[in-house]
């Protein structure tokens, strides 16, 4: 059994590779290799890499596709996209070219509010606690000036704080409700900074108030963190137009609408399906927030729980047909950044706001949740016509033969072959003669 390491941080990248080689791999050398095979040549580029996280070893690569023919509230978009799935950009680019000839998308901002909590401890009288807490607001909000002066500066800062009794909730547990707009930024450091500087000047003065000594009973901070629930943060993307234009790949347009309405509908009654639904949705959806250099796990956190928002999981998109018009959204929660974090030091994240024309967060997250509603559309189509795996599988032919060791000459062959046929690890195997 390999022994524990310790002060693994402190080696040097050399040193910590021959730790995990001789420790996991017999000192074998193509562990090594693999590893220095994705390094980059380039030292800074590469240093920068390095240092983004601890223990940095190697790079992890993951295609960076683009899924051109975006048209959005009339503008064009190549639309950038992270993701390792075969399918998905060109599910999404065949959605965008559907939609270019129907009109295009449509988007609207709802609202940007973020917020985060100072989750706190108490014991005594309520009624103590709202006195200290009215009289210390003014205090609470002052505390945080200096913090707060950039991001007032670009008009963002602290909207207001609250405090919430959550006792119905968890015994003794109170909150200070902080509600925020960080303009561009993502905005998680803002907002736990500001939070943990109202925490201490909370509990600081906690300390001094007369009623909470006489009780002897003080109000305590359990922790600080902004959350990644962000249904004030809302944007709605939608598609629309007559029934009859729907008319695809022999299908009418009618029968189209109508299965693609109950698709959707069978989504939002039944929770199974529900979660492949809206998985399909964030294939696009974290695909450009990858690309973008967002935080995905925080989108992801924030998008179910909203889908879950009524206490049952639902699906993100809906669908109707009224007066002969066919209309499809999403409203989603999306917290993005389009400055700080990763935004301006990754150098594919700075290519991808080239190639979306410098978007500020309000328009990134207008273009996300297009991503998204593409993706789902392009899914729910095939789902109601053809089944998901012709495509699919079509675009996965290439990982089989790749897996198979293929030749260029051989794939070029398997792709023509495989054109009306379907795409199996068998049939592939068998074309290959193997
Ligand atoms: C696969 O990654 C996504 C789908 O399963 C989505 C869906 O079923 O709607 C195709």
């Amino acid at each position: 059994m390999t022994k524990a390491v310790s002060g693994f941080s402190k080696k040097t990248k050399d040193e910590k590779i021959q730790w995990l080689a001789d420790s996991y791999f017999a000192s074998n050398s193509s562990a090594v290799n693999t590893l220095k095979t994705y390094w980059n040549s380039d030292a800074k580029l590469q240093q920068l890499h390095d240092d983004f996280i601890e223990n940095t070893v190697s790079n992890f690569y993951l295609p960076f596709g683009v899924a051109p023919n975006f048209l959005i509230n009339g503008n064009i978009y190549a639309i950038p996209m992270v993701i390792e799935e075969s399918s998905v950009v060109a599910a999404a680019g065949n959605a965008a070219k559907f939609w270019m000839e129907r009109g295009g998308f449509k988007t609207r901002i709802i609202s940007t509010i973020k917020t985060g909590q100072v989750h706190l401890n108490y014991f005594g009288e309520s009624c103590y606690l709202t006195s200290f807490f009215n009289e210390l607001k003014p205090n609470l909000l002052q505390s945080i000036a200096t913090i707060e002066a950039g991001m007032k500066k670009r008009g963002g800062g602290l909207i207001d704080v609250e405090l919430l009794d959550s006792t119905n909730k968890l015994e003794g547990y109170f909150q200070l409700h902080c509600t925020f707009e960080t303009k561009d930024a993502m905005g998680a450091n803002f907002i736990n900074s500001c939070l943990e500087q109202i925490a201490k000047t909370f509990e600081a003065e906690a300390q001094k108030y007369e009623a909470f000594e006489v009780e002897n009973t003080f109000p305590e901070v359990v922790m600080s963190i902004l959350s990644n629930y962000v249904p004030e943060c809302l944007v709605r993307a939608e598609v629309q137009c007559e029934v009859h234009q729907l008319s695809n790949n022999g299908v009418d347009g009618k029968t189209f609408a109508e299965k693609f309405v109950r698709a959707v509908q069978i989504a939002e009654a039944e929770t199974r399906r529900a979660v492949t639904h809206n998985k399909g949705i964030m294939n696009g959806i974290d695909a450009v927030v990858i690309a973008t250099g967002n935080d995905f796990r925080a989108v992801e956190a924030g998008v179910h729980a909203f889908a879950a928002k009524t206490g049952k999981y639902t699906s993100l998109t809906h669908a109707k047909i009224e007066d002969g018009v066919f209309t499809f959204w999403i409203e989603i929660p999306l917290a993005l950044g389009t400055v700080g974090g990763l935004t301006n030091l990754h150098p594919l994240v700075r290519f991808a706001f080239d190639l979306l024309q410098r978007p500020n967060a309000k328009e990134l997250m207008q273009l996300v949740a297009v991503a998204g509603l593409a993706q789902n559309f392009a899914a729910l189509r095939s789902l109601v016509t053809t089944g998901i795996q012709k495509g699919h599988m079509k675009m996965h032919l290439m990982n089989i033969l790749n897996s198979f060791n293929a030749s260029e000459k051989q794939k070029q062959h398997a792709v023509s072959f495989f054109k009306d046929k379907t795409v199996s690890v068998t049939a592939v195997k068998d074309f290959l003669n193997l």
